[in-house]
């Protein structure tokens, strides 16, 4: 089954180029537990798909564990999937000869959460941003010099930070001079793993800002990872809440904010502070994607749990505006959720609403 965010297109708008498409994405691990025991198989990204249109975010969401680093890493190119079809401006992007793969890789960049490990130390800041340049173009010193302080200046950094080494800068200025190198080779999509969870929240703002700037400015696309909603509100254009590898809730982020229709997502919103006037405490561990629970992957913690959830696994299906993976989301479409007593849930209405 092919599962499409529903694009900007389906509501009206002019439909835009697609800079990546996913369809029923895979990646699974073998797991080894001692010499004479069969591996076991560890599905850590089950059947995703997506597509991301130029100048456009999809973030995507969930507890850690779900799947998300897994799935950026794919995206990025640094992994093969176990199955599905990944499509990179309009190329397949994994089955391909090293030389067009090469090519490819410079299309998507990926920038991490920790600024800290992912900048050499022992490397310039020049360095750092002229590397990708002297590996992949014909451009002279003086050329990629230019192109570097240029970039310093677009990411909100002097010039003449060039001459610094990583260790000197704060860790939102590091972020910065990341976001600079991962530009350097002009890509389409940016796969940013967490890329604002390290840094202060005051720090946070001005990063999603350029972010932001950058992607009105160059068109980028952006896979955004998160586990923090408060972060996808600010910058998200269409959403996909995952849990435990699967895609349980997915599309427009107004629709999603507005009335969430997957319980796992209802959750998510109100264990944000300012995003629902309800709080729900999930009670219960994240089941291991070695033994996913039968049926709906969420039915061991959900709140609305009936038999048929233990039994059949939901399919995502299109339900006001977005892709759902449950069996009874129609019963959220009016008025807010009830939250059950009988349920593992602590449901406490919030003193004051911020
Ligand atoms: N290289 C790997 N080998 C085996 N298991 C892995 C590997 N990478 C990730 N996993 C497992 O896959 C699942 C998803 O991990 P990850 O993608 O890092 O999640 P997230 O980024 O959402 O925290 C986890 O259960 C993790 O232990
Ligand atoms: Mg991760």
């Amino acid at each position: 089954m092919t599962a499409v965010t529903p694009s900007t297109a389906a509501m009206g708008q002019a439909p835009n180029e697609v800079v990546v498409e996913a369809s029923n994405l895979q990646r699974t691990y073998e797991i080894r537990r001692g010499m004479f025991r069969a591996p076991s198989q560890l599905r850590a990204v089950g059947d995703i798909s997506f597509r991301i249109e130029r100048g456009r975010t999809l973030a995507v969401v969930g507890e850690s564990g779900c799947g998300k680093s897994t799935l950026a890493r794919m995206i990025a190119l640094i992994e093969k999937p176990t199955a599905g079809q990944l499509t990179l401006v309009g190329t397949d992007a994994v089955n391909q000869a090293p030389d067009r793969k090469r090519e490819l890789r410079q299309a998507v960049q990926l920038v991490f959460q920790n600024p800290y490990g992912s900048l050499n130390p022992r490397k310039k800041v020049s360095a750092v941003l002229e590397d990708p340049l002297a590996i992949n173009t014909t451009l002279s010193k003086p050329e990629r010099a230019a192109k570097a302080r240029e970039m310093l200046a677009r990411v909100g950094l002097r010039p003449e930070y060039a001459n610094r080494y990583p260790h000197m800068f704060s860790g939102g200025q590091r972020q910065r001079i990341a976001i600079a190198r991962a530009l350097m080779l002009s890509p389409r999509l940016l796969v940013a793993d967490e890329p604002v969870s390290a840094l202060d929240v005051s720090i946070q703002a001005q990063v999603l800002n350029l972010l932001a700037d950058l992607q009105a400015e160059l068109g980028l696309a952006y896979l955004f990872i998160s586990h923090d909603l408060g972060v996808v509100r600010h910058i998200a254009h269409d959403v996909l809440v995952m849990y435990l590898g699967h895609a349980v809730e997915q599309g427009p982020k107004s629709r999603i904010f507005a009335r969430p229709l997957h319980p796992y997502t209802q959750a998510l919103l109100a264990s944000t502070p300012g995003l629902s006037s309800q709080r729900i405490v999930l009670k219960g561990e994240l089941p291991s994607p070695l033994n996913p629970p039968s049926g709906c992957v969420f039915s061991t913690r959900c709140p609305h749990v009936a038999p048929r959830c233990r039994e059949e696994r939901p399919l995502p299906r299109m339900l006001d505006e977005r892709l759902v993976a449950c069996h009874f989301s129609e019963k959220f479409l009016d008025g807010a959720p009830p939250v059950r007593a009988d349920v593992p849930v602590l449901a406490v209405p919030m003193a004051t609403s911020p």
